[in-house]
Order: structure tokens, then C-alpha cells, then sequence
């Protein structure tokens, strides 16, 4: 991941995964890409949730002119040809349309040509918003950019499938590093195995294996884990205490995989989010005041920042729990905040005086 470092004429490449559907990964990644186009960035979004493509429908667009479908369809295509503008200065989006089922399943070397693709785009940042689950599409994706963003909802099942991803993640790094070993890819592919004869069951008992083979190889599973660079963000929460599950995620992920993670922040549960993909807009357009958008703005610029530090080697950031701890009390106003709006929007649609426009005015469909 972070083997690509920042040159001066090439986009930053920021990965948006969880492992889990639902989450709210493109809710995420789309108004990620707003906040930094706000914020002055020139900034492409694309859609590479092949089996469930929806961000065209998120900025507004039913039918997109072109997608992804028709450049990978076409040899010789060039990925700046399928740019499409949104209504945000600053901020064009790749959209793939429908289910295309050849796109479920790309050769590597497409992905490839992909990737080589974006790092030529004009542009500051580019997001990729990926589809559900650990396939080697959405692995592979994840693991070839700068940085990746991990959206999760505080929930048991979807912090499981975060660090299940995560492994996913890891381990592919590992089999390119080392895929022209072939008996460290052995190695490799017998550690993933629950329960496996060697006894491996973390990293570290991994770098003891691999070392009795090649220190090199040891040394670099080793400063690879330390330079990873994955962003926590929990989507959907409900309560304050839901951060508990972050702490946990992320002590699992330094124990078994041998990183840490970034904590980005916590968006909490929002009807205005459901009401705005109604609209077809991102709320950080729709309802540029709200809770949602002031803590999405908030997170952009905090993992913007930490991103951008550890690839130019600056000082290592602080610990998760210290970042927690830091974001503990911005955290407890937009709960109180939220809940408020929350039983706002509530009352509004029991007591049914109020016209849609009205409504709508607060940010509720009828
Ligand atoms: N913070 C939130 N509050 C309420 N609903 C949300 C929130 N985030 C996402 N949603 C809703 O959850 C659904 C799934 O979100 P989406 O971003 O499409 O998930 P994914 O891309 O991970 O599959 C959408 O209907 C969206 O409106
Ligand atoms: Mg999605």
C-alpha cells in the first residue's frame, strides 16, 4: 500500500472499503469527495462497486452518459474519457452503470491498467468507492492505493467483517511482496489457514517462520505492517459507547495483524441521510449545517491530514486510543446534537401539519 509514495505530478489514491454492505461506504466516500472539493482539491470519485453501482444516483445523474462497463469493454480506452461532471466545482465522478457481470470478475491485469490509468489522471485526489465484501476485486483494489478508508457500523458482524477484510487486505500485500518465492507463498497460503500445523496465529508467529527462511523477507512483512495506513470510520452509530467496538477492532488488528489503525470519527444514525439519497445529493450539499456533514467535514480533514503526514515520513500519529480520547468530547455534542434533530424530524412526521415542502425544508422527504 504505502510502497507508492506521493510524487509531485501523481493524485493521491485513497481506497473506501469495510467488508460489510450497507455500511454506508459510498454514503462516505461521496461526501468525502464533496468536503475535499469544497475545501478547494481537485478530486474524481470512482464507482467501483461493480455489483451494486451507486453513485451516479447519489449526485443525481438516473442514467450516466458513460461508465467503467464501456472502458474496460474497449481496449484501447483511456479512463480521463469517462469522467463525468457533478454539480460540485472541482469534483467529477467515474460512474459504472448496472450490474455488468464481466466486471464482477476482472483479470488482474485490468485491474492494473486501471490503476496505472488513475495515477495519470489531472487531478489532486482520486477515491475509490468499493463494493462489499473481501473479493479479490475489492482486495485487490484496496491494497494498490496510498491509503485506505474502513467504514464500519459499530456493530459486532460488521467490525468482524472490517478485520476479516483487513486480513484480506494484509495477506494480498504479502503474496505480491513475495510472489516470486514460491515456497514463502506456500508458507503464506498454509498460515492463513485457521488452525495450521506451523502454529502461525499472528504475524508475529508469521515473521518467525518466514525469517527461519529470509531475513529480508521478515524485515519487510515487518515495515510493510508498520507503514500501513487504514482509517477507521464507524458509520451509523447510536450511542457514544458504540466506540468501544473501535478500541476492541483495532486491538484485534494490532495483535493478529500487526497494525494499527487511525481512528476518523463516528457519524451517528441520521434520517437525513436516507431523505438526501431521496434527493439523489449528497447531504454535505443538501444540508450543509447538519451534525452529519459538520462530523463528515471533520473526519475528511483529520484523515486528510494523517494520510498526507505518514506519506511524506513525518512524526507517527498518535495511538488509537489516544485519537478516541481526543475526538471523545466532539463525539458526546454531536450525539446530544443528533438525538435532538432526531427527535426533531420525529415529531414532525407524527404531528402531520406540515406540508412536503415544508418538510423538505428540514431535510425529510414526505
Ligand atoms: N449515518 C447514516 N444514517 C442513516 N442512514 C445511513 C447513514 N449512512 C448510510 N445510511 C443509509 O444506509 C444505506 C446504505 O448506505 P451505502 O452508503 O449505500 O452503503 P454501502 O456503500 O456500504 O453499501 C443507504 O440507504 C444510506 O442512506
Ligand atoms: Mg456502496
Amino acid at each position: 500500500m504505502t510502497q507508492h509514495k506521493l510524487t509531485s505530478c501523481q493524485p493521491l489514491i485513497v481506497g473506501i472499503g469495510g467488508g460489510k454492505g450497507g455500511v454506508g461506504k459510498s454514503m462516505v466516500s461521496s461526501n468525502l469527495a464533496v468536503q475535499y472539493a469544497l475545501a478547494g482539491l481537485k478530486v474524481i470519485i470512482i464507482d467501483l462497486d461493480f455489483g451494486a453501482a451507486n453513485l451516479h444516483t447519489i449526485f443525481g445523474l438516473r442514467q450516466p452518459p458513460k461508465s467503467l462497463g464501456d472502458y474496460f469493454n474497449s481496449p484501447r480506452s483511456q479512463l480521463a474519457n469517462y469522467l463525468v461532471k457533478t454539480n460540485v466545482d472541482g469534483l467529477q465522478l467515474v460512474p459504472s452503470s448496472g450490474f455488468v457481470p464481466e466486471l464482477a470478475n476482472l483479470r488482474h491485469q485490468q485491474r492494473v491498467k486501471l490503476v496505472n490509468h488513475i495515477k495519470t489522471l489531472d487531478c489532486d485526489l482520486v477515491l475509490l468507492d468499493l463494493g462489499a465484501g473481501s473479493s479479490l476485486n475489492v482486495v485487490d483494489f484496496f491494497s494498490m492505493c496510498h491509503a485506505g478508508i474502513v467504514v464500519a457500523t459499530p456493530e459486532p458482524t460488521a467490525v468482524v467483517n472490517a478485520y476479516e477484510f483487513l486480513k484480506n487486505v494484509v495477506y494480498r500485500i504479502f503474496f505480491r511482496m513475495l510472489k516470486n518465492n514460491k515456497h514463502l507463498t506456500l508458507l503464506l497460503k498454509q498460515s492463513i489457514k485457521p488452525n495450521n500445523a506451523l502454529g502461525i496465529r499472528t504475524i508475529a508467529d508469521l515473521i518467525r517462520e518466514v525469517r527461519k527462511h529470509s531475513e529480508w523477507a521478515a524485515d519487510t512483512i515487518e515495515d510493510v505492517c508498520n507503514d500501513l495506513c487504514f482509517h477507521l470510520v464507524f458509520n451509523q452509530a447510536r450511542k457514544t459507547s458504540d466506540l468501544q467496538l473501535g478500541t476492541k477492532l483495532n486491538e484485534i488488528c494490532r495483535k493478529y495483524l500487526g497494525i494499527q489503525l487511525n481512528f476518523s470519527g463516528m457519524v451517528f444514525f441520521s434520517e437525513e441521510v436516507p431523505a438526501c439519497v431521496y434527493k439523489m445529493c449528497p447531504i454535505s450539499l443538501a444540508a450543509p449545517d447538519s451534525v452529519t456533514s459538520k462530523t463528515l467535514k471533520s473526519i475528511a480533514a483529520t484523515t486528510f491530514n494523517r494520510i498526507a503526514r505518514q506519506l511524506m515520513d513525518e512524526n507517527a500519529p498518535d495511538s488509537f486510543d489516544q485519537q478516541i480520547a481526543r475526538a471523545g468530547h466532539s463525539i458526546q455534542t454531536d450525539f446530544e446534537r443528533n438525538l435532538l434533530t432526531q427527535k426533531r424530524l420525529q415529531k414532525m412526521r407524527e404531528r402531520q401539519y406540515l406540508t412536503p415542502a415544508a418538510l423538505e425544508m428540514v431535510g425529510l422527504e414526505s
